[in-house]
């Protein structure tokens, strides 16, 4: 069975306002290899925002472990990390 990665991408507020509006598109900028390891889901605030010391917005999680400052880029970085 493939590995399944569960991307969660914060659509709250303040991710949203501070750079995270472009990580909607990450199913579209998934790489084809990537595509079929990944799940995406939107979440409201993801609460990390809520937590001193936790990095800057915005926020998304892989497989649960928070990840602050993503850019596209950086998420897919992660990703293929998460798949090897
Ligand atoms: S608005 Fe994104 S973690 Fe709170």
């Amino acid at each position: 069975m493939d590995k399944k990665i569960e991307v969660r991408i914060c659509f709250g507020t303040l991710c949203h306002v501070m750079g995270g509006a472009e990580l909607q598109l990450l199913g579209e900028a998934l790489p084809p290899d990537l595509k079929k390891h990944v799940e995406i889901k939107g979440s409201t605030c993801l609460e990390f925002c809520h937590q001193q010391g936790q990095g800057q917005p915005p926020f998304a999680s892989i497989n649960g472990r928070m990840l602050s400052g993503c850019t596209l880029q950086s998420l897919i970085a992660e990703l293929y990390k998460e798949l090897n």
